[in-house]
């Protein structure tokens, strides 16, 4: 017998206002046909004013507990993957345990950019499968829109908002790739790589800053990361490509989805794909895709599906799991 986190549950939240390219016309030398031909966005959310992180992330979450017919307060722990927590400190996810009336467990968040959910997946697996606990709340949530330079117009138009939200629960299984369930985790970061994507404010700068980003070089280390990771992984899993039901990729840019499945040797009709709808909602990317995925019909239950993920660190890994 192997412990296993099986995924029990998943939901989204995405806030209401929609915001179509043509907007960014007004204010920006850009246009539609450039943003859509660049990264595949056609549109994304933005919170409302005084709309926060851990408000979207909790109603993503009351979701993915509604789904796994489980009460928020007989869950033993809770990790929000973001890098737009409310407030410095405390954690976002502590605000998230207050708003579903729990008690009994912990809660924290994951700070790994665009690769947070796989970063948080991967932490609940362990907690999972050391016995550390049984039921673990995973939440990808962000309101990029509150760091966004909006005179810029390299980055401004490819980020959104919402929240994505999954319960895994210990199950045991044989230990074979037949298990329901995570079956490997990959994660690597390089800090070397830092000054490629970050935030230029914070702690030290006494101010919350706005992204920075050198988009083409990022997109290098994307295409030639992402894919080895997943190869990893699936490695890892004593799976091959030729298993793959789905790749629910970070969702940053069609060209890098499409070349990374290309490596992969997966075809599109196997991906889920959101980023014409979301945007780059970083840490909220992967859960939002699941979630959609599952609502749409794609992913059913058994299908192996693929996670990768990559953003500022620069950081970046992949989860195998079987649905
Ligand atoms: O989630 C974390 C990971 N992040 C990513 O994965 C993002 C990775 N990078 C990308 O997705 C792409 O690099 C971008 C979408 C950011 C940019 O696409 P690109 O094909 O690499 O374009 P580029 O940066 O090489 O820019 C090409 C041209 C430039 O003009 P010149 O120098 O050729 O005259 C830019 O100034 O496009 C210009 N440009 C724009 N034009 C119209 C940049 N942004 C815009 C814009 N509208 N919004």
């Amino acid at each position: 017998m192997v412990r296993r986190a099986v995924v029990t549950g998943v939901g989204h939240y995405l806030p209401e206002r929609v915001v179509p390219n043509s907007e960014f016309e007004k204010t920006l030398d850009t246009t539609d046909e450039w943003i859509r031909v660049r990264s595949g966005i056609e549109r994304r959310h933005f919170a409302a004013p005084g709309q926060t992180t851990s408000e979207l992330a909790t109603e993503a979450a009351k979701a993915a507990l509604a789904m796994a017919g489980i009460d928020g307060a007989d869950v033993d722990a809770i990790i929000l993957a973001t890098s737009t927590a409310d407030m410095t400190f405390p954690s976002a996810a502590t605000m998230v345990q207050e708003a579903i009336g729990n008690t009994k467990g912990y809660a924290f968040d994951v700070q790994a950019v665009c690769a947070g959910f796989v970063y948080a997946l991967s932490n609940a697996n362990a907690l999972i499968v050391s016995g550390q606990a049984k039921t673990v709340l995973v939440i990808g949530a962000e309101t990029f829109s509150r760091i966004m330079d909006w005179t810029d117009r390299s980055t401004c138009v490819l980020f959104g908002d919402g929240a994505g939200a999954v319960v895994l629960t210990a199950e045991d299984g044989k230990g074979t790739a037949q298990d329901r369930g995570i079956l490997s985790t990959d994660l690597n970061s390089d800090g070397r790589y830092r000054d490629l994507l970050y935030v230029d404010g914070g702690v030290a700068t006494q101010n919350t800053g706005v992204l920075r980003m050198q988009g083409k070089e990022v997109f290098r280390h994307a295409v030639e990361k992402l894919a080895q990771t997943a190869d990893t992984a699936l490695e890892k899993a004593g799976l091959t490509s030729d298993d793959v039901d789905w790749v629910v990729p970070h969702q940053a840019n069609i060209r890098i989805i499409q070349s990374t499945a290309k490596k992969l040797g997966i075809g599109m009709d196997r991906v889920v794909v959101t980023v014409q709808d979301h945007g780059n909602t970083s840490a909220a990317s992967i859960p939002l895709a699941l979630s959609v995925g599952v609502a749409n019909g794609q992913i059913k239950k058994n299908d192996v599906v693929v996670t990768e993920a990559i953003g500022g660190g620069l950081a970046w890994g992949a989860v195998i799991l079987r649905w």
